[in-house]
């Protein structure tokens, strides 16, 4: 089934599984410079235990959460606070009152319908890390999928990691929406019987039982994009880790990705975190701002590092 999508604003979120790579960083550098071009950006931090975006926006941390979405009825749209930054609000996904892992179903509809409901051009998420359902789930919503990762063998073991928690969730919830969800548990389950190793074996082997599942599969999968970010790089050939995550998802799971930029470390990102200062307002001309620029502008125009798409 095709969801035709009435909003008028565009979901972005960032994940990743690993910890610590720079989701919240380049999610927030996004949106402040989506802003500075005039959009009309919320974002969203979707870290439901950790949550540490207004860091990164040089402001302290607001006293509204989605605790008086959820316990006291407030609209999202007042729970939004102003960042220093023009056009650029902030909401916080703090829910004090519930372990960030027992937000119940139906609470997670009714936020996701009310997300969608804001009135603005872009909806950024910032993820936790992990593979958490409630992580998952949010990540599915959004129109584009973003995946940060670092040059180093075990966030990108990570990010397989993430990917097949990604895209195991959205067929069995697509399965499932066709009373069909115990058909990709039980091949997964099965998979030695069907000599089905990874992921992508996995799929063929879906699309081989009947003409209805492949059909499901294609609507599912063949619109199905993620974008990567390389960041923290500091050589050339670190920029070339992005190349070859993009291989390993074509030969692991028959995904295509789009590899959409890299940005450089630099030390005075956590200066900024530490003095409370925006990164992207301090250092408009910095290698790394010109990085976030580029990567932002490649997501809107449909490019890749250099490469028309
Ligand atoms: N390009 C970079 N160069 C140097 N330091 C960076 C860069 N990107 C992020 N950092 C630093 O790495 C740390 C982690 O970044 P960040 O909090 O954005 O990661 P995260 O993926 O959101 O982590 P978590 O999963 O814990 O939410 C921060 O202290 C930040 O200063
Ligand atoms: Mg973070």
């Amino acid at each position: 089934m095709v969801s035709i999508k009435k909003r008028n604003c565009e979901i972005w979120a960032i994940g990743g599984g690993k910890g610590g790579v720079g989701k919240s960083f380049i999610i927030s550098s996004m949106g402040n410079y989506l802003a500075s071009k005039g959009k009309k950006v919320v974002l969203i931090d979707a870290d439901f235990g950790g949550a540490n975006l207004h860091t990164f926006l040089g402001i302290s941390k607001p006293k509204v959460t989605l605790t008086d979405f959820f316990d006291n009825k407030l609209p999202l749209n007042e729970l939004i606070v102003d960042s220093s930054i023009p056009n650029l609000g902030l909401l916080i996904g703090t829910i004090r009152s519930l372990a960030p892992d027992s937000i119940k179903y139906t609470q997670k509809l009714k936020l996701f319908r009310h997300v969608e409901g804001l009135d603005t051009d872009y909806i950024l998420i910032d993820l936790g890390g992990g593979t958490h359902f409630n992580t998952i789930d949010t990540f599915l919503l959004a129109d584009k999928m973003l995946i940060a990762i670092v040059p180093e063998i075990i966030a990108i073991e990570n990010v397989y990691y993430f990917l097949k928690n990604i895209l195991f969730r959205k067929l069995v919830n697509a399965f499932g929406a066709h009373g069909l969800k115990h058909v990709v548990r039980d091949a997964w389950q099965n998979r030695g019987e069907h000599n089905v190793k990874n992921f992508r074996q996995l799929i063929d082997h879906l699309r081989g039982m009947s003409d209805p599942i492949r059909q499901i599969i294609n609507e599912e999968l063949s619109s199905f994009t993620i974008y990567i970010i390389l960041n923290q790089i500091r050589t050339s050939e670190d920029v070339m880790v992005g190349n070859s995550v993009k291989s390993i998802c074509i030969k692991y799971f028959g995904l295509n990705t789009q590899y959409i930029g890299y940005v450089e470390y630099d030390d005075f990102i956590s200066r900024c975190i530490n003095k409370r200062q925006a990164y992207m307002e301090t250092y408009p001309t910095s290698r790394c701002a010109k990085e976030i620029e580029r990567l932002t502008e490649n997501l809107l125009e449909g490019r890749q590092l250099g490469i028309k798409t």
